[in-house]
């Protein structure tokens, strides 16, 4: 299982390179890596687990956090219904966004950033993407609000970005025009 050992931080030059594609179809190693990432969010979510093993609880975790030059990323979690969402894909790419901007107002976090950095993180509203799920099937993904958010946030980690890297120096705290907060 992964457990923050296994963790690279923000620092490390992986973490600031666009990460490369991984085999199609799938390899039996790269199913298992996108297991392991699906069962960290899994754990780290899971109190009991979190206590043992000492984890630190996060929402999303791409391959480069956890050392690996792939393209891939796990998500767990809820949307602003409730609703549970779970996908580990492979090669995914953002196919299309909508003009609209949200933020969370509280700011982002990341598991490769160990203290808190305050400040706006504009993301697109909606978005499509597409990837290879777990059984090697190619398939689109709509996400809005805090979903969409949190897989911005995970491509951005394929692609060498950090959250704060969208941070405005000179505002830090001062919403986009037109966007809508994410409490
Ligand atoms: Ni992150």
């Amino acid at each position: 299982m992964i457990t923050m050992k296994d963790f690279i931080y923000d620092g490390h030059p992986l973490l600031r390179t666009v990460v490369n594609e991984v085999k199609l179809p799938l390899g039996t190693e790269d199913k298992e890596t996108m297991q392991k990432m699906l069962a960290y969010l899994r754990n780290s979510q899971d109190p009991k687990l979190v206590k043992k093993y000492k984890l630190k609880e996060g929402v999303g975790l791409a391959a480069p956090q956890i050392g690996l030059n792939k393209r891939i990323f796990a998500v767990r979690t809820e949307d602003e219904q409730g609703q549970l969402h779970e996908y580990v894909l492979a090669n995914p790419k953002l196919v299309s966004h909508s003009e609209a901007l949200t933020y969370l107002s509280k700011g982002e976090g990341c598991l490769s950033v160990k203290q808190d950095i305050p400040g706006i993180v504009p993301r697109y509203d909606r978005i499509k993407l597409t990837g290879y799920n777990i059984e090697g099937d190619l398939v689109e993904i709509k996400a809005k609000g805090y979903l969409g958010i949190v897989f911005q946030h995970e491509i951005d980690h394929l692609n060498g970005k950090m959250f704060y890297d969208h941070i405005d120096k000179n505002h830090p705290l001062m919403p986009p025009p037109g966007a809508v907060a994410i409490e």
